[in-house]
């Protein structure tokens, strides 16, 4: 049954999961606006990194949170290991989540069009979502893996040539930025209680989306 209000889908988990490309993949099967959250805040650190700041600094970080510009979220500096530290860091600034959190519900609420039309909702992939961002969203999701092979898919995404010679430097960044997300004070690194956790260890990113649409398709069949 239809009710005509957004549909809002929720992912949440550590670095490396898997949760954006599934986010990414629920969005096109569902017709659903898709944010990476992490982009929100990558985009804080590179704000301050570029004006040779300091990312522990709340003032600086907090100005470059508020210049976040959505349309400029696809840009590759994002992804540089410099920046995904730092992100970890603005991140754990009580002043920065507060300028991001009022965004990302604004996105959630009012998802913007598709190339192919309206959006029938929003799904965003994160940290925090389903416990601080969208704590009513429909359909929550934790997707988890182990360090190890978190930390092994990574170094393949950076060096496919040579992953292994980064492999043990990919791995203590990660062991670091999981534990700066998941012991900092505010909006820590956790699943929901009523978020479905999918551990992708021994799963292949194929499985986990047949998982996470079958769950959201039965939400939806009893809306
Ligand atoms: O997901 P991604 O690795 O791009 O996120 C970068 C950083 O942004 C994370 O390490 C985390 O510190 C922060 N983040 C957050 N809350 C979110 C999304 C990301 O604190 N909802």
């Amino acid at each position: 049954m239809a009710t005509g209000r957004p549909l809002v889908i929720a992912i949440d988990g550590p670095a490396a999961s898997g949760k954006g490309t599934l986010a990414e993949r629920v969005g096109e099967r569902f017709g659903l606006a898709h944010l990476d959250t992490g982009k929100l805040y990558r985009a804080t650190a590179l704000g301050v990194l570029e004006r040779g700041g300091d990312p522990a600094n709340p003032n600086a970080a907090e100005k470059a949170a508020r210049n976040v510009d959505f349309s400029r979220l696809a840009d590759t500096r994002l992804l540089e290991e410099n920046v995904a530290r730092a992100s970890s860091v603005v991140a754990a600034i009580p002043g920065v989540r507060i300028v991001l959190l009022e965004a990302q519900r604004r996105f959630a609420r009012h998802p913007p069009p598709l190339g192919s039309g309206p959006a029938k909702g929003a799904v965003l992939d994160g940290r925090d979502i389903g416990t601080v961002v969208c704590p009513d969203a429909d359909v929550k999701l934790f997707v988890t893996a182990s360090p190890e092979s978190r930390a092994w898919r990574r170094a393949k995404e950076l060096r496919q040539d040579d992953a292994a010679a980064i492999y043990e430097a990919v791995l203590q960044d990660m062991r670091e930025r999981d534990a700066r997300d998941s012991q900092r004070r505010v909006a820590p690194l956790a699943a929901a209680p009523d978020a479905v956790t999918i551990d992708t260890t021994s799963l292949d990113a194929d499985q986990a989306f047949e998982l996470a649409c079958d769950l959201i398709a039965r939400h939806c069949a009893g809306r």
